[in-house]
């Protein structure tokens, strides 16, 4: 299935048996990121509760065309300019008909109407319906003017009848619906992206860390799936939900985010080093909790080097596309430009973190892109933003 992440999804249900697997379908479009407004017929509601489907989407459902209170929050031009794709599911023999023929009585068909992007529909009906050739000419006139039909499926039915009619299933359904939008710059690509601190043990209480709290990493990570990628996100701990849709690799030391990469990077097209990875790790672990010395007032702790991992990679006979941080508090762009150069790197994101309102838990950053060839500053914004634009930059690279 592609990418349905952060999209904005209007989900139309109309009134037939099919529309208890609403319910599934909604569950499925949140899992993949996508945000879901439920408009409901008043047939539908007959079969399953706005409540349901407002519980599961997270949002008020709408039901009615002429509802002051929901044309007040959010009116039926809003609903069609908010979306980037309706999907209505299940589609009644009714519905076919009053979508063909361009009718605005309700709100569902209002929606439809005021919308000017990719509408796809399952139907759902009696076998004896579907043959029928008015809705055989509805169905025609509505592929001719750019609906997606999902389906029908063949089977055993409802009523007792065999044959086609029956809605597909919420994973079918959603396969075809997904494969309306773009393919995204970066489909077929696969990225391996490594975000967040790594902690090196002391003792059973204690380590030493880096400030790092994997926002960046994690919203390349969503750039990168929205952009069509195949996404293996390796993460220290940090307070974040790992993007849906990508292979999450949950490490704590240095020593593990080494190995997973290391396991994870063979056929990769690009690896994004954005962790802050810790240089040295304690020589020994102390099984017990060191406890306080009162005679001294100092304790030494030895440290012994951890490995490069971003150089690890750069050593590999067949390397990725290699992009690299480089977190800086003073000489940002010399300092970047060396470990571009050292660590053999195809890119290196240059970050000054000693300016409080960019880098470290702030939303916003600015950056400067660094390669062989070109140096280009992305100005301080959001970082989903810039995460866009870092990865839009990587696909221009590759192709
Ligand atoms: N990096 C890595 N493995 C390490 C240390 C860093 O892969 N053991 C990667 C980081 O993920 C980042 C880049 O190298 O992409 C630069 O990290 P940074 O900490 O800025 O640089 P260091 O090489 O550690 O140099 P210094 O700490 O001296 O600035």
């Amino acid at each position: 299935m592609k990418s349905l992440i952060n999209k904005n999804i209007i989900l139309g249900v109309t009134g037939g048996i099919a529309a208890y697997k609403s319910a599934e379908i909604v569950r499925h479009l949140k899992k993949s990121g996508s945000s879901v407004r439920v408009v409901m017929t008043s047939s539908a509601e007959e079969f399953i509760t706005p409540l349901t489907l407002q519980a599961l989407s997270g949002n008020r459902v709408s039901t009615d065309l002429l509802d002051a209170e929901s044309e007040a929050a959010m009116g039926h031009i809003e609903l069609a300019k908010w979306a980037d794709a309706i999907l209505i599911a299940p589609a009644t023999a009714n519905t076919l008909a009053r979508l063909s023929s361009g009718r605005g009585d309700d709100l569902l068909s209002t929606v439809s109407l005021a919308f000017d992007g990719p509408i796809s529909i399952a139907p759902a009906m009696n076998q004896a319906m579907w043959k029928d050739n008015r809705t055989q000419e509805n169905l025609e006139n509505l592929q001719k003017k750019g609906f997606k039909i999902c389906g029908p499926g063949s089977g055993e039915q409802a009523c007792g009848d065999v044959g086609l009619g029956r809605m597909l299933e919420p994973l079918e359904i959603l396969e075809l619906f997904s494969s309306s939008f773009d393919q995204g710059n970066l489909s077929e690509r696969s990225i391996l992206i490594t975000a967040g601190p790594t902690q090196e043990p002391i003792d059973p209480v204690r380590f030493i860390t880096n400030r790092s709290s994997g926002k960046m990493g994690y919203s390349l990570a969503e750039a990168a799936i929205e952009a069509g990628a195949k996404v293996t996100l390796i993460s220290g701990p940090v307070n974040l939900e790992p993007p849906p849709n990508c292979n999450f690799v949950s490490i704590e030391t240095a020593k593990e985010m080494h190995e997973a990469v290391m396991h994870h990077v063979k056929s990769k097209d690009v690896y994004i080093g954005t962790a802050a990875v810790a240089d040295y790790r304690p020589v020994t672990f102390h099984e017990s909790k060191i406890k306080k010395d009162t005679d001294k007032s100092s304790l030494t702790l030895q440290l012994q080097e951890n490995q490069d991992i971003l150089k690890s990679v750069s050593e590999l006979n067949e390397r990725p596309y290699l992009v690299g941080f480089a977190a800086e508090t003073d000489n940002l762009l010399s300092n970047a430009k060396k470990k571009l150069k050292n660590k053999r790197l195809d890119l290196i994101v240059a970050n000054d973190v000693s300016n409080k309102e960019i880098g470290f838990d702030s939303n916003e950053n600015e950056v400067t892109l660094i390669t062989n060839a070109e140096e280009k500053v992305l100005e301080k914004q959001n970082k989903k933003k810039i995460s866009k634009k870092i990865i839009d930059f990587i696909s221009s690279e590759l192709t």
